[in-house]
């Protein structure tokens, strides 16, 4: 009987992708907006690209929802006025290109 180990996979896929906190995202507009509202600061401290703020040694973040929470919290506190949907997007495109968090 074949079915039920596939069905259990299935589900198992399915629960890998109901776990990511953001849903269905747009990876370019992430991208775009990252570089539109959030580069200032982290290049200020860090030079280059600063992107060492995401690669550093020591740093605060170590699952999905927490890059989500903390793009949040960035976009509260520098008045960006961004979305949740692009939120999402940034957050997703920095864990894709970053972080590589899969859960
Ligand atoms: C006004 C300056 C400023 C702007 C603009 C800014 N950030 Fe930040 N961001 C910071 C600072 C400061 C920290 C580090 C806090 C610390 O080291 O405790 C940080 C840290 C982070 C981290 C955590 C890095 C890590 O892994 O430890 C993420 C993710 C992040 N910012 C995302 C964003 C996003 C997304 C935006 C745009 C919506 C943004 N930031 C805009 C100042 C800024």
């Amino acid at each position: 009987m074949r079915l039920p180990i596939i069905a259990s996979l299935a589900l198992l896929s399915g629960a890998a992708w109901a776990d990511a906190p953001w849903g269905k995202v747009d990876l370019p507009a992430g991208q775009a907006l990252h570089e539109k509202h959030c580069t200032s600061c982290h290049v200020r401290m860090y030079g280059g690209d600063g992107s060492k703020m995401y690669t550093r040694d020591g740093r605060m973040l170590s699952n999905q929802l927490e890059l989500l929470q903390r793009v949040a919290a960035c976009n509260s506190s520098v008045n960006a006025n961004l979305f949740p949907d692009e939120e999402a997007n940034i957050a997703a495109w920095l864990n894709q290109r970053y972080y590589h968090f899969d859960n």
